[in-house]
């Protein structure tokens, strides 16, 4: 199958809604990261998407919408849930909404809840009007890799595997959307993203809790509230490593551990803030951003996993941002690309 990969006119989105109507995938981008969209009401379309990344069938997916009336066929919807989206939608929050029988199991991997946001990127708003369906769309990977934050990433997983590519430019978020839970007592983020623990907690004027596995991996008995934290994620082909504490510490001790790698033969590099580049140059640096900017690493982070693989990186050593704000969203994924493996300085 030839890939095609369009600037967004009025013939692509005429072309994409042809396509999902059909029953086939598009990739479109969103403010968050790149979707690989289907019909969600056609369970053949969305068994498509699970074998185009690889995914795992019991890994449930996100129901995109462009309107609010969409969600009366699709769940039903808890009292909670209208401010969040009065605050929140179109934009990086997912909501989990307990399901009504249109919506297929392969969509829900078989859970009693359904996955839902409104993504606010004029691309993925335009796409969904025009096809007039609910899409089911997880990250345009290949599973297991980086989310893709650019039309380019896409084409690298999915060349041959789907019809057409959006291109929208560079996502602005470059980090999954959040996950909230709120068919339970209390919400609960299962996936830290753009949509801050803060933010919430200022709408809802009530604590928001964090699923367990966000900074550390999940335990053997551990049951994952949202199946995709089990998986092995974000991993560059390389070790990745995470070096905390105090700067005065993490500077020398990045440079101390790269030297021993590149000493021992591998192909080494460092991930750091640009305030630390000058103090690393012979470190093969890789500016992750500003120190004071979590916003602008999550931006980056994607692209900067991808790279490493490209170069063939083989030992990487990681700085640490504080797990607050969106600096959460950066720690869940930098933590999982490292499986966790953590040094203090
Ligand atoms: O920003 C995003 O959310 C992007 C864009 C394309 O919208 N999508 C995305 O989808 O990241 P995906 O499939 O890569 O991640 C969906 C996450 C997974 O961790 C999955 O386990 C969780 O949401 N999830 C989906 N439905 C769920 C459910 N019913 N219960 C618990 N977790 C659920
Ligand atoms: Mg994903």
């Amino acid at each position: 199958m030839q890939t095609k990969v369009l600037i967004p006119d009025a013939g692509a989105y005429q072309l994409a809604s042809d396509l999902l109507n059909r029953g086939e995938l598009v990739a479109f981008p969103t403010e968050t990261v790149y979707g690989l969209g289907a019909n969600a009401l056609n369970r053949e379309a969305v068994l498509s998407i699970f074998s185009a990344k690889g995914r795992p069938a019991d890994n449930p997916l996100i129901v995109h919408i462009h309107d609010r009336s969409q969600l009366d066929d699709l769940c039903t919807v808890p009292p909670l849930a209208g401010r969040l989206m009065d605050a929140f939608w179109p934009g990086p929050l997912t909501m989990l909404f307990v399901r009504k029988p249109a919506v297929p199991l392969e969509v829900t991997a078989g859970l009693p809840t359904v996955a839902i946001r409104m993504p606010s990127h004029p691309v993925a708003a335009a796409m969904l009007k025009a096809c007039s369906l609910p899409v089911a769309a997880p990250s345009a990977n290949s599973s297991g890799r980086p989310s893709p934050t650019t039309a380019a990433h896409v084409l690298e997983d999915m060349n041959g595997k789907i019809p057409l590519i959006l291109d929208g430019g560079e996502c602005d978020v470059g980090l999954e959307s959040t996950v909230l839970d709120l068919c339970h007592d209390q919400p609960t983020i299962l996936r830290p993203g753009g949509v801050t623990k803060e933010m919430l907690e200022a709408v809802l004027g009530q604590k928001v809790l964090l699923a367990g596995s966000i900074l550390r991996p999940l335990g053997e008995n551990e049951v994952a509230l949202s199946p995709g934290m089990r998986y092995r994620h974000y991993a560059p082909k390389g070790s990745v490593i995470l070096v905390e504490g105090p700067e005065e510490r993490t500077v020398p001790l990045l440079r101390k551990l790269c030297l021993e790698q590149r000493q021992a033969g591998k192909k080494t590099c460092v991930l750091c803030f640009t305030e630390h580049v000058g103090a690393l140059t012979d470190c093969d640096p890789h500016d992750i951003g500003s120190i004071s900017s979590p916003c602008e690493i999550a931006h980056r982070l994607f692209q900067t996993l991808r790279l490493l693989d490209e170069e063939g990186m083989e030992a990487v050593f990681s700085e640490v941002v504080p797990p607050e704000g969106m600096g959460l969203a950066v720690m869940n994924r930098l933590g999982r690309a490292a499986a966790f493996r953590t040094i203090r300085a």
